[in-house]
């Protein structure tokens, strides 16, 4: 049964050892694979509306019970907030175990070893936690007992692998019922998955939601359950609906929580956060297939510049994961009579696995493009006037995390590399975005 707590729990009062194995064995899901072939591409999943209106924003603070105060004012007082990021943080195998851990224990130790005015406050998860299925039985090894020593609330929007769902899977069971169980209960409570474990589950309001902590507000959205591509909607055009079973709250949810910034002249960051990303890396202008093995979504991207459009505010930056590496990306875009400098981040190195930008032919050299190279060919039908669209520079052989600080003038997103040694060591890239002008300053 689960067991409700007056206050939140993060971590475990005793440090422990860092895990060699499974708990629970995690046999090959190639048979699944095999089961669903072909409904992995076109099952889509329904979810339930958030907690509270449309515009309503989750307050970091209330994550955090009684010291959320204190908590919030320490971050005022220090002048900036420091966050993580990553996604596709699990292991589908043990094979891949030691990879997430890697992550996740430099996540912590990032934690520990940062002083007050640098220490970061949460980390947000990119979707993709559980894999194959999100089941609950794996919960506890690919993200209870990785995270175990993270002292610090963990938000999450869901990813493909936390969403589809298996045939004959019981509706209490389905993936995106674990999640919410895990995410989005209305109470500290800890949950079976937790195992023996205490961290409490979140109290995010749903699988979308906006996260509103000092100095930075983060939009999540879920970008459903497909490989390819990510949809935040049914798609509903001309009359024609291409993902009938996929409601619309997102899009009205969107508009609200933009024409909220606009309303109230919020002068934070203001960030995108959605699994699957509107640019993943590919060469060939003509197949507008992907390089490597996940691809763009035009389609969710062009919703979402409409939106935006229509509420004349546009994010600082997207954030994104499903795509195994890290990528960075630079939209120039025209908004608002202003040329603005958008940084569209992948970051899905988090530990499942590592793929290459480029996947190359059989026999044939494997050619990838250098850093700072323009990237057009991968705008498909731009809902905004796109100046250039620049692959600044990328990492696909290593895994890492994205240190992200915001104060009032600032945003500042970093791309660690998990090799251990100095912050200053790690990083690999930052870009600088200056909040008024959104456009990019030197670092
Ligand atoms: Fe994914």
């Amino acid at each position: 049964m689960p067991t409700s707590l007056p206050q939140p729990v993060f971590d475990e009062s005793i440090v422990t050892a860092v895990p060699t194995h499974f708990e629970t064995e995690h046999p090959s899901d190639t048979a699944q694979y095999d089961a669903i072939k072909n409904i992995q591409k076109k099952n889509v999943a329904a979810f339930k509306r958030a907690r509270g209106k449309p515009d309503a924003l989750y307050p970091l603070e209330s994550a955090l019970g009684a010291h959320g105060a204190d908590a919030v004012k320490r971050i005022k007082d220090a002048g900036q907030i420091v966050f993580h990021a990553a996604g596709d943080t699990g292991a589908s195998n043990a094979r891949l175990y030691k990879n997430e851990l890697q992550v996740a224990d430099m996540l912590a130790a990032d934690y520990h070893t940062s002083d007050q005015t640098s220490r970061p406050s949460f980390f947000f998860q990119l979707g993709d936690i559980v894999y194959n299925f999100g089941e609950a039985k794996y919960y506890y090894d690919q993200f209870y007992e990785p995270h175990r020593n993270y002292p610090a609330p963990i938000f999450a929007i869901p990813g493909n692998h936390d969403s589809f769902v298996l045939p004959g899977t019981p509706k209490t069971e389905t993936p995106l019922a674990v999640f919410a169980r895990n995410f989005c209960a209305k109470k500290f409570t800890i949950t079976p998955e937790a195992g023996s474990l205490h961290r409490t589950a979140m109290t995010q309001p749903g699988v979308y939601f906006t996260l509103d902590a000092p100095f930075v507000r983060i939009i999540g959205l879920f970008s459903n359950a497909l490989e390819d591509p990510g949809l935040i909607s049914s798609e509903t055009m001309d009359g024609k609906t291409n993902w009938p079973g996929v409601p619309d709250v997102q899009l009205k949810f969107l508009a609200a929580q933009l024409d909220r910034v606009r309303r109230e002249k919020y002068s934070g960051a203001v960030l995108l956060a959605v699994h699957h990303p509107p640019f993943s890396y590919f060469a060939d202008p003509q197949s507008h297939k992907s390089g490597g093995v996940h691809g763009c979504s035009p389609v969710m991207l062009r919703q979402i510049d409409l939106i935006c459009q229509a509420a004349g505010v546009y994010p600082h930056a997207f954030l994104s994961g499903h795509a195994h590496n890290y990528q960075r990306y630079t939209r120039q875009v025209t908004f608002g009579g202003k040329l603005l400098d958008v940084p569209f981040v992948v970051c899905g190195g988090g530990g499942h696995h590592i793929n290459t930008l480029v996947q190359p032919r059989k026999g044939q050299p494997l050619i990838e493009p250098g850093f700072n190279t323009s990237v057009k060919h991968m705008e498909f039908k731009p809902a905004l006037p796109v100046t250039d669209l620049t692959l600044e520079k990328y990492d696909d052989h290593n895994y890492g995390y994205l240190r992200v600080s915001v104060d009032k003038k600032n945003l500042r997103i970093a791309f660690h590399r998990a090799e251990g040694g100095s912050l200053q060591q790690s990083r690999f890239d930052l870009v600088t975005i200056d909040l008024a002008t959104h456009t990019k300053v030197a670092n």
